[in-house]
């Protein structure tokens, strides 16, 4: 099995995924202890992470941490897309700086847009959008790839620690893959990555927040952000904490540097191995890891280095197209767009494939399957906030007390209601967009 960020496969099986690709698990103990934690959270459709423990530390002690995140501007913006910006918005309600890649030079490279045409896009749908569902300007800020200097320029200089090979393995390309669409992951990985920059609020923990077809650019983004490290703290073979030089420019400097920063934590103990490029800490344990790397990180910069912390991402199931197929914007019946006029959402939603059963008798002998439902997943992903009531839907569809009919038209009159309060406040957002954009 592959990811492929760009192909329209339906994933089945989110459980496999995460465990074949290694992505942890997105347990309770990561995110209940937050102000109230959203339903994409509660309801398990943020399912795998990698390294959230970074961004739980941040927000229990509160300390900086940001979001960075984008969209392909392609197409117009469907319930699939708002699900990530909904994301985003709790995530700035509980403290984030949030930085949002409108992915204008990868929507050019794979999805045959020109630049013009995807400006338009994220101007006139995308971002307006963002603005509707709630997104607010303070200590936000909106960008093009193709207009970001300094994100086109890591993508540059961090890309030479990536060879052909990997990519390949990565992505699957081949002798026909034209050269933008190949250079385009490394442009992500200077979205990732930019956020960490001295200029851009410096090194701190960053969440992205993305659908788990990201999942190949989370991890390229992640062994880079490694691979310019010139630190390394890991337990050895015989059980130590160490901290190694990875560089073989000022290690004497630099491992004196490590040295001040043990000392300032209180650790003791030291053994300093020059030839090994190495200092081992006799008392140290695995859970003090964290903290000694975070202050080696930010003292990077001053050896010319980066000192990127490994960036986390999340993943969340896809919600279903309402033909059962993948919510697509090239397939208009598949999809709820933002800007749908109530009736044609209406439409969409009275031909939406359910879990219920041929006929009336049997369902109501049977019940219904809500887990196999279109209807049902709107109401999970977007459309009822209170979790006690969606459990009523889901028990009264199971005893055969809830027809689809009455259910569709109970969905029907949520997404008026949704779609006509986003249409209201998009009127405002063209003013507001000044605010956003950097
Ligand atoms: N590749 C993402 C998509 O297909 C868009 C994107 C660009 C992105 N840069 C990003 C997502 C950085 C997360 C982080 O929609
Ligand atoms: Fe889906 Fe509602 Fe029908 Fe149950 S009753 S299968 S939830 S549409």
């Amino acid at each position: 099995m592959k990811i492929d960020p760009w192909s329209s496969t339906t994933y089945q099986d989110y459980t496999r995924l995460r465990d074949e690709f290694g992505i942890q698990e997105f347990s309770e103990d990561l995110w209940k202890q937050f102000p109230h934690p959203h339903r994409l959270l509660r309801r398990g459709i943020v399912f795998g992470h990698r390294g959230f423990e970074l961004i739980h530390d941040a927000i229990t002690h509160n300390k900086p941490w940001a979001i960075l995140t984008g969209l392909m501007p392609s197409g117009k913006m469907h319930l699939g897309h708002k699900m990530v910006i909904d994301e985003v918005i709790y995530y700035q309600s509980i403290g984030a700086e949030i930085f949002i890649a409108v992915a204008d030079i990868e929507a050019f490279a794979t999805r045959g847009y020109t630049l013009k045409e995807t400006k338009e896009l994220a101007l006139n749908e995308y971002i307006p959008n963002y603005i509707a569902l709630g997104l607010k300007p303070e200590r936000c800020r909106i960008y093009f790839q193709s207009k970001h200097q300094d994100v086109k320029d890591l993508a540059y200089i961090l890309g030479k620690k990536v060879n052909w090979s990997q990519m390949v393995a990565t992505y699957g390309f081949d002798n026909s893959t034209n050269m933008t669409h190949i250079f385009s992951p490394l442009v992500q990985t200077g979205d990732i990555l930019h956020v960490q920059l001295e200029k851009f609020g410096g090194v701190r923990p960053t969440l992205v927040p993305v659908g788990v077809d990201q999942d190949p650019h989370i991890r390229l983004s992640r062994d880079i952000a490694q691979a310019h490290r010139l630190y390394n703290v890991t337990v050895t073979k015989d059980n130590k904490i160490g901290v190694f030089v990875k560089v073989d420019k000022d290690v004497d400097k630099l491992l004196d540097n490590a040295e001040k920063i043990l000392h300032q934590l209180k650790f003791v103990d030291l053994k300093k191995i020059s030839d090994y490029k190495a200092i081992y800490i006799q008392k140290a344990t695995k859970k003090d890891i964290p903290v000694i790397d975070e202050l080696l990180a930010k003292s990077e910069t001053r050896f010319d280095g980066y000192g990127f912390l490994l960036p986390s991402a999340t993943f969340h199931r896809f919600i279903t197209g309402l033909t059962g197929e993948k919510m697509s914007s090239s397939k208009p019946e598949s999809a709820i767009f933002l800007s749908d006029s109530l009736q044609d959402a209406r439409k969409k939603i009275m031909n939406a494939k359910t879990g219920g059963a041929v006929t009336l008798e049997e369902q109501k002998k049977n019940g219904g399957n809500p887990n196999d439902c279109m209807i049902y997943e709107l109401f999970l992903y977007h459309l009822i906030e209170d979790d006690i009531e969606l459990e009523s839907i889901y028990k009264s569809c199971k005893a055969g007390e809830q027809m689809c009919g009455n259910c569709k038209k109970y969905v029907a009159e949520c997404m008026e209601r949704l779609l006509q309060d986003i249409q209201e406040k998009r009127k405002t957002a063209d003013r507001k967009m000044k605010q956003y954009l950097s």
